[in-house]
């Protein structure tokens, strides 16, 4: 039978009080801080087994390419109004910051986290809630425009192995899209044009901080890569430029597409629920909401996730900074 496309975890109440009393235990101002992130992975070890085994097996089998944890302890009321402004100029409560704790927990046990510099601040936890400047965007923290399925990050090598979403609030129950390639669907051809590394994948305007800062540049490769039976996908539909010189590519991609959307399925996020895509196998999108600003509504904290922190050495400060600057 095949693996569910989001694998489930709904925690005990005696785990999810367990949990609280771990982030109560820390010592931790912030996630940010570099102490704290060297000993995630050794404070991770002391979450409850079962959990540590779902996430395990979800990240060594690749069985399902999405994951949900669900009944974590959010403190919703006591984090306050969904915040309209981001970044470093806001001041967290401490439920919040705990919050933010059992996140880099639980994703210490699939790699490590990083941020980007050029995003969200540089921050490792980046607010998704909507933001009046960015109402009319296809970015996290718009809202009027759906955000199409798409790779995290698929113009940058060192993107995300996974990406996290914990829920904080969702009272409109804004539906997540989580897809993934039914492999079965496209033909020898196309599976052998779009493993061509001929595509050039750029990157989102999210990453546009002021004329001042450089803003990354594209990367070429191939939609397709890894195991050729089975392979891993990288696409953004809205950031991706295709050979003008090839012939078929179009038609390649458009079965590509199909191949994906014929499995898409939307979930509603709940507070407290933890979802983990694997951004090698999963794409994710998000629908239109009318936002309202009054800190209520939709509120999510996104997470990214390296199986490999030593793939982006070279872009960071030192082995221990977790910062990428692109
Ligand atoms: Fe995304």
């Amino acid at each position: 039978m095949r693996p569910p496309v989001v694998a489930e975890y709904t925690l005990s109440s005696t785990e999810a009080e367990h949990i609280q009393s771990l982030a109560e235990s820390l010592d931790v101002g912030s996630v940010d801080d570099e102490r704290f992130l060297t000993r995630a992975a050794v404070w991770a070890g002391e979450l409850p087994r079962n959990l540590r085994a779902f996430l395990e097996d979800f990240r060594a089998t690749e069985g399902s390419p999405a994951c949900r944890v669900a009944g974590l302890p959010v403190d919703s009321e006591r984090m306050g109004p969904t915040p309209v402004v981001a970044g470093r100029r806001r001041s967290k409560a401490a439920s919040e910051i705990r919050a933010e704790l059992v996140a880099v927990l639980l994703s210490s046990c699939l790699g490590d986290v990083f941020g980007w510099r050029l995003q969200h601040d540089g921050l490792l936890i980046h607010d998704l809630a909507p933001r009046p400047e960015h109402e009319d965007t296809g970015l996290g923290t718009g809202s009027r425009q759906h955000i199409n399925w798409h790779t995290e990050d698929s113009f940058h090598p060192c993107r995300a192995d996974y990406v996290g979403l914990l829920c904080v609030r969702n009272p409109a129950q804004v539906p997540t899209t989580i897809g993934f390639l039914d492999i079965s669907l496209l033909s020898d051809a196309d599976r052998r044009m779009l493993a061509e590394p001929v595509f050039t994948f750029k990157p989102d305007p999210s990453y546009f901080v002021s004329d001042a800062e450089p803003f990354p540049g594209p990367d070429r490769g191939s939609i397709l890569y890894g195991d050729s039976a089975d392979p891993y996908l990288r696409f953004d539909q809205d950031y991706i430029d295709l050979p003008a010189d090839v012939a078929g590519v179009e038609d390649a991609v458009a079965c590509l597409r199909r191949a994906i959307e014929v499995n898409l399925i939307h979930l509603s996020l709940r507070s407290g629920d933890f979802l983990f895509l694997d951004n090698r196998r999963a794409v994710h999108g998000r629908a239109s909401f009318q936002a309202t600003y009054v800190g209520t509504e939709r509120w999510v904290k996104r997470v990214n996730i390296t199986s490999d922190l030593k793939r982006s050495r070279h872009l960071r400060g030192s082995a221990s900074d977790r910062v990428i600057r692109v």
